[in-house]
């Protein structure tokens, strides 16, 4: 794919089916991870693949973590917390690995680790695997980073679910005017 029709066409898919990427497919994402910028080139990320039944222990994990902050959750909201990594047959989890830098701030690790983490859906895009980089409260749970082996120096910026796109979308047209302008200084 040429780059520029990638950088400028590319779309999320949220409705993703099997198969799981490939290993080989996974390998040319990572790389491109590798390839974000880097203040101190501190390497501030790295990645979880999620796949087959662990999908279903991210489920239990998510609602044993529900449960904690709110024991009187309905049974819907229940399914819908075990069912919700089974969106897609693969989940990368993005994860920021912040260390004490006397140069570059925690704002710019965890940026760095977003820009890998974009790499990766973009990555995904090139080689026609589908991709919906998500968060949600999840994200931020202690007991979810706990469950997923996080560090106390680490956080996630990133629930990347990978699969077969269901559908195709076309990237929106957008008014360069409203988010581009010169300052002159003047
Ligand atoms: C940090 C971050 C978190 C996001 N979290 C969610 C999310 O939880 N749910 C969601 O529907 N989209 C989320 N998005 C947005 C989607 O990944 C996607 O960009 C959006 O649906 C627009 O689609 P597009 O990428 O094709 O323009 C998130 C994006 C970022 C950068």
């Amino acid at each position: 794919m040429d780059a520029i029709e990638l950088l400028t066409q590319r779309t999320s898919c949220g409705m993703l089916e099997a198969p799981a990427p490939t290993a080989k497919q996974l390998e040319l994402m990572f790389q491109a991870a590798s390839r974000a910028p880097d203040h101190g080139l501190l390497r501030p990320y790295r990645f979880l693949t999620i796949q087959g039944s662990a999908l279903d222990r991210l489920g239990q994990l998510y609602l044993n973590a529900s449960l904690v902050k709110n024991p009187d959750i309905e049974e819907a909201q229940q399914n819908r917390l075990l069912n919700m990594p089974l969106r897609a047959p693969m989940i990368v989890v993005a994860i920021a690995v912040i260390q004490q830098h006397p140069k570059v701030p925690e704002i710019e690790q965890v940026m760095t680790a977003a820009c890998a983490a974009q790499a990766v859906v973009q990555a995904a895009y090139a080689q026609g695997v589908g991709a919906m980089w998500r968060s949600g409260d999840l994200m931020f749970d202690a007991n979810v980073q706990k469950g997923l082996g996080l560090n106390d120096n680490e956080e996630i910026v990133g629930f990347i679910y990978l699969g077969q796109p269901m559908r195709d979308r076309q990237a929106p047209e957008m008014d360069q005017s409203l988010y581009v302008a010169e300052w002159t200084g003047e």
